[in-house]
């Protein structure tokens, strides 16, 4: 993308906030510029999402504006320093995009949106619905053998549509005992790629879009419904109730904790994780020995063989580096002050996002040597692609997450085979899932043994 179309959208930027500071942050017309920009940016983030941090963070600095007249930290130790501040004020935005219709999560908000005791109400039903992949992993070893067993007798494994189908079932079973059928499964991941959506004004989703989104809204009422049917439910309920949550919220909350935070992540991650070990054949083969090692393959792995892979660790962590599947976290400034970017002081208001971006600060030159390399040697122990560690808002999924790649690595390379594979590509233009969607392991098949 032409640099300069970026640049020039960043000098308006600048020149609205002094607009911003005269005519007040929530006024209507406050409201109403402040979604011209949000437009303005977000049409260049649409379309080349890379090139617009990377060229806003070499011409202005580590911290510059964007869409809404949000203040990006693109450097690692900003990024860290904004996830490690407690308490933080949050609006209901999913990382650089805003939700403005909130009718498409049935009026509830994010978890990560939430604050103070609902929060930490929210917070505790979601741990305690998570479940420690090393106390399970006899259940989980058998959902991801019989999830590629049935890719197996497709022959072949697409990176982009297969995974987030094993994902989500495997989260509904852990988490709800539930088995979803295809279609469910299929409504389900259209309804996060729709997810978009909930970021146009609520009138325009109500009216203009009602017939096409109508179709997911009635697919989450569905499932959510079946969740209150599971045996898991009660249990919930009641911890929610201590925290004074109500029923919509415990369960809505669990949905979107499934949906959006648990499949997309965990599946663009372990895309990732296959795409770098098809590409790097020395740490493939030492992966293979390390799972020989570990497992002769008799039963399903125990949580010594899981718990005692470093190597495979290692490399998911680096893999979160260089491709973390959240690109953003975002919060509110308390107060309103001054921000200097680009050399130039610049007013901003109560309310304004602090986003981070996690993508930049996991490839800061600062804090990595030849940051743009897998390098599997690397220590990754303060990695903030789960939104750091140690504070109320890291990722509560985070070892699940990893449990759960680790087992699919094990299997992959130990029960299974293919005879090649399509490009490993990651597309850093147009905003998907950070992960290779279109690669393809083709004669994907169970090994003899
Ligand atoms: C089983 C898989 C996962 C589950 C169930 C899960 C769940 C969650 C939940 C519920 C939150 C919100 C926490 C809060 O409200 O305080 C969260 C936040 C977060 N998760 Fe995960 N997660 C999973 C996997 C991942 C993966 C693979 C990554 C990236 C490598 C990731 C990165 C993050 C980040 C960066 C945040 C902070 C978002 C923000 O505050 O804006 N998660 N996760």
């Amino acid at each position: 993308m032409d640099s300069k179309k970026i640049l020039q959208a960043h000098k308006i930027q600048l020149q609205v906030s002094w607009l911003i500071d005269k005519v007040g942050y929530d006024s209507p017309l406050g409201k109403s510029i402040r979604f011209i920009t949000y437009l303005m940016d977000g049409l260049l983030v649409l379309n080349a999402w890379r090139d617009f941090l990377v060229v806003r963070q070499q011409q202005i600095g580590n911290k510059f504006l964007a869409v809404d007249q949000a203040i990006i930290h693109s450097s690692y130790s900003g990024v860290r320093k904004l996830m490690q501040t407690e308490p933080q004020w949050r609006g209901n935005d999913l990382g650089i995009i805003r939700i403005y219709a909130p009718s498409y999560l049935l009026d509830n908000p994010l978890s990560l949106g939430t604050n103070g005791a609902e929060h930490t109400g929210v917070r505790a039903v979601l741990e305690y619905a998570l479940p420690e992949p090393l106390e399970r992993t006899e259940v989980i070893g058998r959902l991801v053998d019989q999830l590629l067993f049935n890719a197996a007798q497709r022959g072949r494994l697409h990176i982009g549509e297969d995974l987030p189908r094993m994902i989500i079932a495997i989260l509904h079973q852990l988490i709800f005992q539930i088995t979803l059928s295809e279609q469910e499964i299929s409504a389900s991941l259209d309804y996060t790629k729709n997810l978009f959506f909930a970021s146009l004004p609520e009138p325009i989703l109500k009216t203009l879009l009602k017939g096409k989104i109508q179709p997911q809204i009635e697919h989450r009422q569905r499932l959510i419904a079946k969740y209150k049917q599971s045996p898991q439910w009660q249990s919930y309920r009641e911890i929610g109730t201590q925290y004074r949550l109500n029923e919509h919220q415990i369960v809505n909350s669990i949905f979107d904790m499934i949906h959006i935070a648990g499949t997309a992540g965990t599946s663009a991650l372990l895309g990732s994780v296959i795409g770098v070990l098809c590409l790097e054949e020395t740490v493939r083969n030492n992966v293979v020995s390390e799972v020989n090692s570990l497992w002769n393959g008799e039963v399903t792995p125990n949580a010594g063989a899981i718990e005692n892979s470093e190597l495979i660790g290692k490399v998911i962590l680096e893999t979160a580096r260089l491709y973390p599947p959240v690109r953003f976290v975002s919060q509110l400034a308390p107060e309103a002050g001054e921000v200097e970017i680009g050399g130039k002081q610049c007013p901003f208001q109560k309310g304004t996002r602090l986003l981070g971006s996690v993508f930049t600060a996991n490839r800061d030159q600062n804090k990595y040597q030849r940051p743009d390399s897998f390098d599997v040697t690397r220590d990754n122990s303060d990695i903030l692609s789960w939104n750091g560690e140690g504070h109320e808002r890291a990722c509560p999924g985070r070892s699940l997450s990893i449990g759960l790649i680790k087992m699919f690595c094990f299997y992959l390379f130990k029960k299974y085979q293919w005879n090649s594979f399509s490009e490993v590509k990651w597309d850093m233009e147009k905003v998907r899932a950070v992960t290779p969607n279109d690669l393809v392991l083709s004669g994907f098949s169970q090994r003899s043994v």
